[in-house]
């Protein structure tokens, strides 16, 4: 939201719909929100609208390198899906009800479901660079919540129930149709943290104490706001580097992005199915 609007959230959220509205020609009941290097999947859309952040009311704009900016509405097997093509994250400046007012928008036009895809640390000793995880579920370590303050309440529960955010039923379809594709899936619990600093060597054991699996800085909010809405919910992770590195690799948001291009082509497949 824009802080210096006089507009509540709720009414900046509308304003926003109602510009998408007025330039898209389709519905969706399913978001895609690609994360860094993910945005190949736009290949798999048909019939593309493409609209910039930048020209929807009282959107932020992604000001990540291997993040576009572009909302689109697509065809995939004849049914139209929403993609984010760029996310905004909390390290960018962002307050947690910034990074997921796309979400409380496209809401308000009837989305029903969000894919979410992220580039991860592996924290499981057993994952290898490029491999896809299933969130099966997460631990919340940011400092705030994305529902904090009363403006959350005008899209749904105070205190909606978090004991299952990644619904079961797409989690089950997601590993039968990877197994009909020959990807291979990990499983496990992802980390949300802030960022941009990455972990220590302390914190990274103490992730893998409490059963994180992955650790990245994006995805939670989202999660949560999507969870309060009553949205159904599937996540991806690519694991884009190993936080304690098997074989000597350092990390740099270059290689990152890299990875994630390279296995999000198996990934872009998946959620193609899935949609
Ligand atoms: N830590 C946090 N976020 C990340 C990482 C990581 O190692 N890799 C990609 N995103």
């Amino acid at each position: 939201m824009h802080y210096t609007s006089k507009l509540t959230y709720l009414e900046q959220a509308q304003q926003a719909a109602g510009y998408i509205q007025s330039v898209t020609k389709g519905e969706a009941d399913v978001l895609v929100i690609l994360g860094s290097g993910l945005g190949g999947f736009v290949n798999e859309l048909e019939e593309a609208q493409v609209i910039s952040y930048q020209s929807i009311p009282f959107f932020p704009i992604s000001t990540v390198e291997g993040h576009s900016g572009q909302l689109m509405l697509g065809k995939i097997k004849g049914k139209f899906v929403w993609v984010m093509s760029g996310r905004f994250h909390y390290y960018e400046g962002y307050e947690l009800e910034e990074t997921v007012f796309p979400l409380r928008v496209l809401s308000l036009l009837g989305l029903k479901g969000l894919i979410v895809s992220n580039a991860a640390g592996g924290l499981n000793p057993d994952f290898s660079v490029g491999d896809l995880m299933l969130i099966t579920d997460h631990i919340d370590k940011f400092p705030s919540n994305a529902l904090r303050g009363k403006d959350a309440m005008d899209f749904g529960i105070r205190f909606p129930d978090m004991s299952e955010p990644y619904s079961q039923a797409w989690i089950a379809q997601a590993k039968s149709e990877a197994l009909g594709l020959g990807i291979s899936l990990r499983e496990g619990t992802y980390v949300g943290v802030t960022g941009p600093s990455l972990e220590t060597k302390a914190e990274i054991n103490y992730y893998r104490t409490l059963g994180g699996d992955a650790v990245g800085m994006s995805t939670v909010p989202e999660v949560i706001a999507a969870q309060q809405m009553g949205m159904k919910v599937l996540g991806f992770s690519v694991i884009t580097n190993e936080c304690i590195p098997k074989n000597n690799q350092s990390f740099s948001h270059d290689s990152v992005v890299e990875v994630a291009q390279q296995a999000g082509r198996k990934l872009q497949k998946l959620i193609a199915c899935l949609v």
